[in-house]
């Protein structure tokens, strides 16, 4: 009984003090103007990068729970990076492949992340991450986003396994046997 209590207590504690944490951050980032959220990665992340041409995620049942068609996630519904940006009171963040036609949501930060990639190159012949972060950076030299936006941003980065499975997918054999 007692240890349960304590559990429960620490739990009510590591909950308030992430909650204060997150006011701390999102006050400061209101200062600013605006808090803003970046995301590099993978399908856990992307939404909407992959081109239709290619990518399965323009089919269903992707997107038939949210937003009730196939809109370029890799989920019936939403995905990552949704649920952190709802947590943090904003809109998902635009993806990089939509810039020129969402600009008002440029605001809130912009999603670098492409299905089917990884750290390295995969399978797919989308950018990898290097390539994600070389795009943020061209935006900064463009100054879409300044270095005082940075300040009061997020990064979210979502390497899910497409690394391990290029490995396994051209060395496999010799892992079995291995
Ligand atoms: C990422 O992609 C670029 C462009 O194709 C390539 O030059 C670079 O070597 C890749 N990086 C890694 C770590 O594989
Ligand atoms: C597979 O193994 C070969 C030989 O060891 C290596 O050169 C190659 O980079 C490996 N492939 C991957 C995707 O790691």
């Amino acid at each position: 009984m007692a240890k349960k209590t304590h559990f429960i207590c620490f739990c009510l504690f590591l909950s308030l003090a992430i909650s204060s944490l997150m006011q701390v951050v999102m006050a400061e980032a209101h200062e600013v103007g605006g808090l803003k959220l970046f995301v590099f990665g993978d399908s856990y992340a992307d939404t909407g990068n992959c081109p239709k041409s290619m990518a399965g995620s323009w089919k269903e049942p992707y997107g038939i729970t949210f937003p009730g068609r196939p809109a370029g996630r890799f989920s019936d519904g939403l995905v990552l990076t949704d649920y952190i940006a709802s947590f943090l009171g904003i809109p998902s963040p635009l993806p990089y492949q939509w810039r020129k036609f969402g600009k008002k949501l440029r605001p809130f930060g912009m999603n670098f992340a492409y299905g089917g990639t990884g750290v390295f190159n995969t399978l797919v012949k989308e950018p990898n991450m290097t390539c994600q972060v070389n795009f943020f950076q061209q935006l900064i030299e463009e100054k879409v986003y300044t270095k005082h936006d940075l300040t009061s941003s997020i990064a979210l980065v979502s390497v899910g396994g497409n690394d391990y499975a290029t490995y396994m997918a051209s060395n496999g054999s010799q892992q079995v046997s291995g």
